[in-house]
């Protein structure tokens, strides 16, 4: 079977003066459709980088990333972005939701640049406004609404563009815990329905709502499997954080 994604021996490598930082460091990774990944690790493992090479903003220094069988590891920026808008849905910390637009109007956005005609961006912006229950605030501005809410509109923006995978950096680091909950209850409702979710977080609570917990450290992988074992959340050495997790994981 086709990987949708398909990470194989990436490196990105940063030269600073004499030093050359590995920020991704020989990384191999396949990600199936249907599957919900959390990438975790701490500050400095390279979980954006990585998300910025799997989101196309950016090109390895070498290996190969193939998105649904197309090598985009070469690609220039004209080519990356027509991916982008054709296959990715974003989910960003800060919600980048343009203030001046109304909550309908912002979902529509990305497909207004897609070249989708006026009536088809209405009636897939409000089918994924409703899938995040907020088709009733279609009129407010982002300033009218909760941080919680604001969030979801971003996540329906990004569903607007039926994407093949929905990439979250962060998606919960503005928002209070509950309603971060809340905000991680919609991607579970979301990869229930079939879609492919990618989530950087740096929570463990948040990750092991996962399926899989992908967990990066010095650019490496260093464990890549079910969400629920106890080493997905702690480095093996370490002890104090293995009795943390186990609370988090209730085992
Ligand atoms: N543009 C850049 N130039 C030089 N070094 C960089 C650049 N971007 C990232 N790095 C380095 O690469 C490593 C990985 O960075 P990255 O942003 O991927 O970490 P992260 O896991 O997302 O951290 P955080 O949890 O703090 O967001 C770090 O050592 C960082 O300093
Ligand atoms: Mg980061």
């Amino acid at each position: 079977m086709e990987h949708l994604i398909e990470l194989r021996d990436v490196y990105k490598i940063y030269q600073m003066g004499d030093e050359a930082v590995h920020a991704l460091d020989g990384i191999s990774l396949t990600v199936d459709p249907g599957e919900f990944v959390a990438i975790v690790g701490q500050s400095g493992s390279g979980k954006s980088t990585a998300m910025n090479i799997i989101g196309c903003l950016d090109v390895p220094t070498s290996g190969t990333y193939h998105l649904a069988g197309v090598d985009v590891s070469t690609m220039d920026d004209d080519q990356q972005a027509e991916i982008r808008n054709k296959m990715l849905g974003f989910i960003f910390q800060q919600y980048n939701l343009i203030p001046k637009l109304n909550v309908l109007e912002n979902v529509e956005l990305p497909l207004l640049y897609g070249g989708v005609s006026a009536s088809e961006r209405h009636r897939r912006a409000m089918e994924a406004l409703e899938r995040v229950g907020l088709a009733d605030k279609c009129k407010n501005l982002p300033s009218q609404l909760s941080g919680g809410q604001q969030q979801r509109v971003s996540i329906a923006r990004a569903l607007a563009g039926k994407p093949s995978v929905i990439l979250a950096d962060e998606p919960t680091g503005a928002l209070d815990s509950r309603t971060g909950r809340e905000v991680l209850g919609f991607l579970q409702k979301l990869n229930a329905e079939g879609d492919t979710v990618v989530l950087i977080t740096h929570d463990n609570s948040i990750a092991v709502k996962a399926r899989r917990i992908v967990r990066l450290q010095d650019g490496r992988i260093i464990y890549d499997g079910d969400a629920h074992d106890p080493r997905a959340v702690v480095q093996p050495e370490d002890e104090a954080a293995a009795g943390e997790a186990r609370e988090v994981l209730n085992v």
